[in-house]
């Protein structure tokens, strides 16, 4: 019996359809519903930045998460068992086009749902940073001068284009991974290799 964490939010279509051909069926939350339980198998609907605490407890064997999240969250100590290539974006450091951030104040501003690794980037260029922790729209943020940058998942690259700002950097690739609990990994080892092989052969 294994229990999986699935994402909500962008990963999500994409993982439902990768277990959907896995088990043969189609695997959906119907309507607000958070557990699906099929025969050998337990999904949970987690948002996506919860996915490693599920699996670093041991709520969740595994689960599905974008690498940008694990190194948000890189107080957690999970497997990380396969890339699945699906869920690709880059964390960019961000500014509205025409007013880069200026590097000679001597402290910036930076607006970011992604605390950790924006203070982590900065301090590793010796770089004085506040940083405004916000919980989206994070594009926002330097068109009203709430903040001189931001720290940001891009994807298609629209959100940053329609307003009006420009990529100054590119600080990670991301794509989902699939992350196993420590200690579901060792006495459920065999059930979840053979699940890894599955999605293997899909990706
Ligand atoms: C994310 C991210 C950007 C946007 C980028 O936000 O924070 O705002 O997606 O995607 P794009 O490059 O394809 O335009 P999300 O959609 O998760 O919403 P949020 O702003 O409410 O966090």
């Amino acid at each position: 019996m294994l229990t999986i964490a699935l994402p909500k939010g962008r990963i999500a279509q994409d993982s439902l359809v990768l277990f959907s051909k896995i088990f043969n069926q189609s695997i959906n939350f119907d309507d607000r519903r958070l557990i699906l339980r099929l025969e050998n198998i337990t999904f949970l609907n987690v948002r996506n930045q919860d996915v490693p605490t599920y699996v670093h407890y041991g709520a969740a064997d595994l689960g599905i998460v974008g690498l940008d999240v694990l190194e948000e969250r890189s107080d957690i100590d999970v497997v990380r068992l396969l890339n699945l290539n699906i869920g690709k974006c880059k964390v960019v450091v961000g500014s509205e086009c025409g007013k880069p951030i200026n590097y000679l104040k001597p402290r910036i501003k930076i607006a970011t749902k992604m605390t950790n690794i924006t203070q982590n980037f900065f301090s590793a260029r010796a770089i004085a940073v506040d940083v405004i922790k916000l919980y989206g729209s994070i594009e926002l943020a330097p068109l009203v001068n709430l903040a001189d940058g931001i720290v940001d998942i891009v994807e298609t690259g629209s959100t940053m284009k329609q307003n009006n700002l420009q990529i100054d950097e590119v600080i990670m690739h991301s794509s989902a991974f699939l992350i196993a609990n420590q200690n579901s990994f060792y006495v459920k080892k065999d059930s979840i290799l053979s699940l890894q092989e599955e999605l293997k052969k899909l990706i």
